[in-house]
């Protein structure tokens, strides 16, 4: 999306992703602003309904540094908004390429590649898997995880082995280690 008083690097990576075929992204949504080499990321982040505002600008601020989208599938805990989504991400909100869904069908109407959930429900560790460029990391909500549906519709799931008797990792720690393996597997940390 071009605005007019976009900084030189924003439009031009609005002009390349304009030259790509895109889905409709809801409202907010908006492309590569700023890093016009994000035009190019293929493995992504995806957070189902989150929660908490301070894990997704975690993890907004982490797409940004890693170089993966981050697709938001709403409906989300609390009223996100453009103000409520730069508030958490800080500065690094302007360098993220954020993708809103309107639901779980819009995402999986609108965005390509490979399920790969990340669910404590799992039986196969994270780091015995093999990760392919074009992967979405798919996380729950912090409350919840994901409903059957989700869980069925993953390609592959991955949980990270814990001890005993513990419930669950944060949602954005559980997403770096993940990403961490996927990124090393596939060639795809930043240079
Ligand atoms: C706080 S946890 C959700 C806990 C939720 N009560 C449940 O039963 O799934 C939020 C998300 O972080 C990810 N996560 C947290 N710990 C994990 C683990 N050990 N293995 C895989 N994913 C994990 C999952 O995507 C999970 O849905």
């Amino acid at each position: 999306m071009l605005r007019p008083n976009a900084p030189l690097g924003s439009m031009l990576a609005g002009l390349i992703a304009a030259e790509r075929p895109k889905p409709q992204w809801a409202k907010l949504a908006h492309c590569c602003r700023g890093v016009p080499e994000l035009a190019d990321s293929a493995m992504r982040i995806a957070l189902f309904e989150p929660d908490l505002p301070p894990n997704v600008g975690t993890l907004v601020r982490f797409g940004a540094c890693l170089g993966l989208a981050v697709d938001i599938i709403r409906p989300c805990g609390f009223p996100l908004g453009r103000e409520a989504l730069r508030r958490s991400a800080m500065d690094y909100f302007d360098l993220a390429d954020i993708h809103i869904h309107a639901d779980w069908a819009a995402f999986q109407r609108d965005v390509p590649g490979r399920r790969v959930l990340l669910t404590t429900k799992a039986s196969q560790p994270f780091h015995a898997a093999r990760y392919e460029a074009e992967d979405v990391l798919l996380l729950g909500r912090e409350s919840a995880g994901v409903p059957d549906f989700v869980h069925d519709a993953a390609a592959l799931r991955v949980c990270i082995p814990m001890r005993a008797g513990l419930r669950s990792l944060n949602v954005a720690l559980a997403a770096a280690m993940v990403a961490g393996e996927a990124l090393k597997q596939t060639g795809l940390y930043p240079r």
